[in-house]
């Protein structure tokens, strides 16, 4: 969503508010701006609708060495896609950008009576309220900036600056990410630490509720109180590399051709493959807590939802006397569900931003209820407000659509049911198969993606004609079907949907005709023949099926097999996975789509 950066120092703030822009690109944008200030105060405010290519355009036009300056990408709430919407906003001498939502701007604007507003943004109402109280510059502006967000209800993270002091940035954060890059005579912001990457290493993560005044030597933190606030500085561990493509067309390829190296980092120091024994630091609950838990609430999202549905079949398949509910956040929020005694709450969020689980996770810490976060960005605002975590240190995940976070989400949080299932006296006889199949499967996720890579392509180019699309499976296949067919619509733009197999009969069987290909997740294993039996009933109803199997007994006549080889038996599904992100990335390749940016979508979902 929405992307924020700053700079004040001695270099020119053109040039790194663009290319911190484009390191920003990935979370979805419609239009960007950026605004500098010259020493004697003159403004330039560049804002263009589109892709940060047009703004540039306009740079080019407009190039300027200023030493202070503000940008922004835009993911539209309030008003459409324009220039006029773009941020920064400026209202009399001052100019703001901000990412969230100011709930009661509409009640904000109709004390600005006198305010000319030129966009439709509830932004606008926040530069125009900062600026009535900052009356040109007679009170300081972080001053005029407290007074305004005091009267704010909502989610913001905003940088503010004034042509009448060209020295200073205002920012301030609540519920929108902000990180602060400390550098030499030079000082940065972002709403993402990869824009700081190769810029300076140490950042302080502004807290909910804290307001900064930034200069190019200086960082001064205080609450909206006023309380002094010490900044804890932390190291960016993320390097350039990371970042970048690294020889590859697209992000989504990439980060689907790093899973076993990312598989290995989440597994790094956690699991020991002689004795089988798991240890996980980071949720810091003892073995009495762990023996103790009997229910687990698994909250997410999208793809990091599936990745908890999937998680729930596996654990609950080796810890005793254990319910498991897995929610999807924006509803769970609202529900009145009860919470049993002893229960955990796992909260899975690769970006650890998203509004709903965010809001799940506060909910839920109200109900007295232990959190443990399952998030990939290391500093997110989830991981710091969980009261444990297993990060499953994945990288960047720069695609939109989440790949590598998805096979970890769903380890890690076997890992941690592995814990308390260790906790709760399971023989290790009885985890030992499971622990043996995640130490392995690293290889075996390299092997498949070699094995299936160059036919993918070809089976993609088969079902480009196709509008709509059923993906089928059974037991664990069946929650990582639902994880295939999101990632082919959100991509693709094919209408996928997912359903359990035992599901067909009682309604999207009807569906099946020459406007839809089937795409199965047949494993071996115990519900094998019934899934075979259901694939019969598609085919006798003229249905185009494809097969992704381990299996070698598969012999029915069907439009194609993609068949994978591996030695994993209970974890199959999450190998089939693989298979479905290759479909999903070459279907879109093949028809010619933006890959790594889909239309209406944002990586980073900050508003509910
Ligand atoms: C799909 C996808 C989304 C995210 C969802 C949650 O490919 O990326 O469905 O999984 O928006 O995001 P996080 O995990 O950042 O909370």
């Amino acid at each position: 969503m929405c992307g924020i950066v700053g700079y004040v120092g001695n270099k020119n703030a053109q040039d790194f508010l663009v290319s911190g822009l484009k390191r920003l690109e990935y979370r979805g944008y419609d239009s960007a701006g950026i605004v500098t200030v010259s020493k004697n105060g003159e403004a330039t405010l560049i804002r263009a609708k589109g892709k940060i290519v047009n703004l540039e355009e306009k740079i080019a036009k407009e190039k300027k060495d200023d030493k202070i300056g503000i940008g922004h990408t835009r993911w539209a709430t309030h008003g459409e896609p324009s220039e006029a919407n773009a941020h920064p906003h400026q209202a009399g001498s001052i100019y703001l950008v901000h990412n969230g939502i100011i709930e009661n701007y509409k009640d904000l604007k109709e004390t600005l009576k006198d305010f000319k507003f030129e966009s439709d943004t509830d932004s606008e109402v926040l530069a125009a309220l900062i600026d009535s109280f900052y009356d040109n510059g007679k009170h300081p502006l972080v001053n005029a900036v407290v007074q305004a967000l005091k009267l704010v209800k909502g989610t913001y993270g905003i940088a503010v600056i004034s042509k009448n002091n060209p020295e200073e940035i205002i920012v301030a954060r609540a519920g929108s990410p902000l990180v602060i890059g400390v550098g030499k005579d030079e000082t940065f912001l972002a709403s993402d630490a990869s824009a700081l990457v190769g810029h300076t290493k140490r950042a302080i993560y502004l807290n909910d509720g804290e307001v900064a005044r930034l200069t190019k030597d200086s960082i001064e933190i205080k609450t909206l109180n006023a309380e002094p606030v010490s900044a804890k500085v932390e190291e960016i561990e993320t390097n350039l590399a990371a970042i970048q493509k690294g020889g590859y067309d697209h992000f989504l390829l990439k980060e689907i051709m790093e899973q076993p190296e990312s598989l290995v980092e989440t597994l790094r120091g956690r699991i020991n493959a002689e004795t089988g024994v798991v240890k996980l630091g980071g949720p810091g609950l003892t073995d009495t807590e762990l023996r103790k838990i009997k229910h687990l609430i698994i909250v997410g999202c999208g793809t990091a939802y599936h990745a908890g549905l999937l998680a729930g079949y596996y654990i609950e398949q080796f810890t005793p006397e254990i319910t498991i509910e897995t929610v999807i956040a924006s509803e769970y929020r609202y529900r009145q569900a009860y919470i049993p005694e002893d229960s955990i709450a796992l909260i899975v969020s690769q970006s650890g931003e998203t509004a709903d689980t965010l809001a799940c996770l506060r909910e839920i810490k109200k109900q007295g209820v232990k959190t443990i976060g399952i998030v990939n960005a290391i500093g997110s605002t989830i991981a710091r407000e969980v009261d444990g975590g297993t990060y499953v240190h994945v990288g960047p995940e720069i695609s939109v659509a989440s790949t590598k976070a998805f096979t970890s989400q769903v380890i890690a949080m076997v890992m941690f049911g592995i814990t308390i299932a260790q906790a709760k006296g399971v023989r290790a006889g009885a985890l030992k198969p499971y622990v043996d199949e995640i130490v392995k499967m690293p290889e075996e996720i390299r092997a498949v993606l070699n094995e299936v890579n160059d036919s993918m392509k070809t089976v993609a180019g088969n079902y480009k004609k196709y509008e709509h699309a059923i993906y089928l499976g059974r037991g664990t296949a069946y929650p990582t079907a639902m994880e295939g067919a999101l990632k082919l619509k959100e991509v693709s733009y094919i209408d996928a949907n997912a359903y359990a197999f035992g599901e067909l009969k009682h309604g999207p069987l009807a569906l099946v005709d020459d406007r839809f290909f089937e795409m199965v997740l047949l494993p071996e294993g115990e519900l094998y023949e019934k899934a075979v039996s259901n694939v019969q009933e598609v085919l006798a109803r003229g249905g185009h099926v494809v097969i992704i199997t381990n299996s070698d007994e598969f012999d029915l006549e069907v439009e194609n097999v993609v068949k994978i080889t591996t030695s994993l038996k209970l974890f199959a599904p999450i190998l089939m996975n693989l298979v479905s992100q290759l479909f999903a990335y070459y279907m879109t390749v093949a028809k010619g789509y933006n890959v790594d940016q889909p239309r209406n979508l944002a990586k980073s979902v900050t508003v509910e």
